[in-house]
């Protein structure tokens, strides 16, 4: 039951929550935000992962993350289990992340693994990485257009 009402809930808020996020993302980006983070637990299940990169999944082994769920939210194991599979399989989750970062020891070390991972999404892009990214493309999209605007005025 649990697992069928949480996912008509993903269902129904997706929409909401991605309009949400798109206008608060679009917000900082003009204001000249270099980084933004978007924490969104069903980024795969929304399929909103076609709009960020890169993607950093926050992966925790299968038994610390039954445990951690029983002690948070204090249902029982089974409760845990199918909160779990409702959402998909965060060992897949990971095999599609650009970036991981091992949840499974205390929370300083996680906290020391996010500010290393921040550290290296800080830094500039090199030529490569921004032409493979989505702004990279449109620009070059946006060059070619212009491009093709100026050469058919000089041939009028
Ligand atoms: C994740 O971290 C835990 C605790 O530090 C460690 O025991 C485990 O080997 C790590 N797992 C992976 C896949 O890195």
């Amino acid at each position: 039951m649990s697992s069928l009402s949480d996912m008509l809930t993903i269902i129904l808020l997706a929409p909401h929550i991605s309009s949400a996020i798109f206008w608060e993302t679009a917000k900082l980006w003009m204001k000249g935000s270099k980084v933004i983070v978007l924490d969104i637990p069903l980024l795969f299940e929304t399929k909103m992962d076609r709009w960020t990169h890169p993607v950093i999944v926050v992966w925790v082994d299968p038994q610390t993350q039954i445990e951690r769920l029983m002690s948070r939210d204090g249902c029982s194991e089974e409760q845990a289990h199918n909160r779990i599979n409702a959402q998909l399989a965060l060992d897949w989750k990971k095999s599609e992340a650009d970036i991981v970062i091992n949840n499974s020891g205390s929370l300083d070390d996680t906290k020391e693994q996010f500010q290393e991972v921040l550290r290296k999404v800080s830094e500039p892009l090199t030529w490569k990485e921004r032409l493979r990214s989505r702004d990279g493309l449109f620009s070059v999209v946006l060059c070619t257009a212009v491009g093709v605007l100026l050469a058919q005025k000089n041939f009028l």
